[in-house]
């Protein structure tokens, strides 16, 4: 038997995948991700604070539609460790999306006059479950809030442990845990609250928890439970 090249082995892997094996486009990164619209009617946040908040959340969307199609043409020749347009790019490419979507989750979760948890919610079971309790959840998730060097706090479920678990990220894209399917998401970077609470990052989410989407929660933790049943099949 022949053995093939490495030209002629991607040529044959193209053909196999319907891909012209003369075109240098055949992975194009670019999608556009939309920007949502969000009904924040809360009385803990001052209309400036969430004015300016919307405005940082449509720069993460543009950052990241705008850093996917520079990928599409961007050297992947030269690449290397240290220095190299495509490295940047890739960073920037997952801040950005994290930036946009950890909003999107945050916006969610956030603002609802009327929040309640009941106890045989699949939210309140599950949470009391993995931590021991639901105050214990809390308390924790509340010390991820403080712990935050400038980021998020998120409550997700962890597709190795199968349970639901606390995490910190700081920024958009430090610390963030592979196999996490987020259900609670917090904002802690300071623009989130510093306009209306100066330093008091906990008051400020103490002021968030009162007014947390258990029904917006309730259905991603639904969700998150439905893939964990799906992989313990798998
Ligand atoms: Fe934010």
């Amino acid at each position: 038997m022949k053995t093939l090249t490495t030209s002629e082995l991607s040529e044959n892997i193209k053909r196999s995948l319907g891909i012209n094996p003369r075109s240098e486009n055949y992975l194009l990164e670019s999608y556009v991700a939309q920007e949502k619209t969000f009904n924040l009617p809360t009385e803990f946040l001052s209309e400036a604070n969430k004015n300016n908040h919307i405005e940082l959340y449509r720069g993460y969307i543009e950052s990241f539609n705008r850093i996917s199609s520079e990928l599409d043409t961007a050297d992947r020749s030269s690449v290397n460790s240290n220095n190299s347009r495509y490295r940047s790019l890739k960073i920037d490419e997952t801040y950005n999306m994290n930036g946009a979507y950890l909003h999107e989750l945050y916006f969610s979760n956030i603002s609802d006059l009327h929040s309640e948890i009941s106890m045989d919610s699949l939210a309140y079971m599950r949470l009391s479950r993995d931590f021991g309790t639901f105050d214990a959840w809390q308390n924790d998730f509340i010390a991820c809030c403080q712990a935050s060097r400038c980021g998020w706090a998120v409550t997700y479920y962890n597709i190795w442990t199968r349970s639901f678990m606390n995490t910190l990220v700081d920024f958009h894209s430090e610390n963030v845990p592979i196999g996490g399917i987020p259900v609670v998401v917090m904002d802690v970077w300071q623009h989130a609250y510093y306009k209306d609470y100066l330093k008091d990052v906990k008051t400020y989410t103490y002021a968030m928890m009162k007014q947390l989407n258990w029904n917006v929660i309730e259905s991603r933790i639904l969700k998150a439970d439905r893939v964990g049943k799906v992989l313990q099949a798998g």
